[in-house]
């Protein structure tokens, strides 16, 4: 057994100013405020660039998902109040990286002046950030690494068909980034179970732009470059494997519903979210739902579903956290934390 334990130790956030309202796209969209807000929990979301919407609009220098990281990774740092030479690693989670090549993590960690840092990117999209930071974790368990930064991050509306109903109501913009340090004490990670199934894999995708398909004229005139999703079966792979997943990390932490002080799911559907509750029989008050406020920003939901946690005074020292996602592959998994700051 490792003598340390990884831990949480600060956070930061960004998200862009600008919002796009249910009102909102019924000007453009046969949609309604009433069917958005009754079938998903959303009310509205954060966009970086009202251009992704009105192509009239004039072109704007666009900015990436590594402004999302680089702001939340200044954040997370000055609250600590450390410097950005101090750290080891930079995880960055995301399936909206500005490019391919090169890594999301290595633009940070030049924006940010982390200059003994390494870093990778991670892709699991709505899984990203927990599995981001079980691997941070890791490397500190492991003695190798004393300071590492996890950023969970989607610019989801980059990737959006906003003519597709189905799909564009769904997703924000914006993220979050912790760092991890390394206790002697019971904080931080303690448990963690997490599962992929690949035969999953076509129900939520973008089916162009990789190997497989590279970009052509034909996979641009074919929409093949915006998130394509059967709603119905994600939703009810989702249900089930999210709280399978959360009842099991409680049983095998002899958890009760009582002994949880807050649970952070994935924000993509505030009925997953009833359903996992549900099952895990805790009281609907232990949890953390911003949906309302942001839809889903993919790798995004947890860091930011911490950061308003932390604001709103609902997580504290000590506190028992479990936190569950479930997302494309199909990829899934829980984990549970030990507050530590
Ligand atoms: O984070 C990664 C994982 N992703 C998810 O977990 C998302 C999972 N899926 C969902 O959240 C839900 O399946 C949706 C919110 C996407 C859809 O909800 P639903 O209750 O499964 O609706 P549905 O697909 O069964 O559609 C019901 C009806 C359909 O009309 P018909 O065929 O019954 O006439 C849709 O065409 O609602 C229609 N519809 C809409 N109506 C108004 C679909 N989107 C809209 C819309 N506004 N935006």
């Amino acid at each position: 057994m490792s003598k340390f334990n990884a831990v949480i130790t600060s956070i930061g956030h960004f998200l862009p100013e600008q919002t796009l309202t249910n009102f909102d796209f019924e000007k453009f969209l046969e949609t309604s405020n009433e069917w958005i807000l009754e079938r998903t929990g959303i009310s509205e979301r954060r966009i970086m660039d009202k251009r992704i919407i009105n192509k009239t609009l004039p072109l704007n220098e666009s900015l990436g998902v590594s402004y999302i990281g680089t702001q939340a990774a200044k954040e997370c740092l000055e609250k600590r109040g450390i410097s950005a030479e101090e750290i080891d690693l930079i995880i960055f989670c995301t399936v909206t990286p500005d490019m391919f090549f090169p890594a999301t993590a290595c633009l940070v960690q030049n924006n940010i002046g982390a200059k003994n840092a390494w870093g990778y990117d991670l892709s699991a999209g709505c899984s990203g950030f927990l599995y981001g930071l079980i691997a941070g974790c890791q490397f500190i368990k492991s003695g190798m690494h004393k300071k590492v930064l996890v950023i969970g991050a989607d610019l989801m509306t980059s990737i959006l068909n906003f003519e597709d109903r189905n799909n564009c109501i769904l997703f924000g913009d914006g993220g979050g980034c912790v760092l991890l340090e390394p206790t002697e004490e019971n904080f931080g990670l303690l448990d963690f179970s997490c599962r992929v199934d690949g035969s999953g894999g076509d129900f939520l995708k973008m089916p162009a732009g990789g190997s497989k398909n590279p970009p052509s004229h034909e996979t641009v005139d074919k929409k093949m470059h915006y998130v394509h999703q059967e709603g119905k079966t994600v939703f009810k792979f989702a249900v089930s494997r999210m709280a399978d997943v959360s009842a099991e990390i409680m049983e095998k932490n002899n958890l009760k519903g009582e002994d949880v002080d807050l649970f952070i799911p994935h924000q993509a559907n505030i009925r997953i979210i009833d359903a996992c509750v549900k099952r895990m029989g805790i009281d609907a008050q232990k949890v953390m739902i911003n949906i309302q406020k942001y839809g889903n920003t993919t790798a995004g939901t947890l860091p930011l579903g911490m950061y308003d946690a932390i604001n709103e005074g609902r997580l504290k020292k000590g506190d028992n956290l479990i936190l569950s996602v479930f997302g494309t592959g199909f990829t899934w998994g829980s984990a549970y934390l030990k507050w530590g700051f």
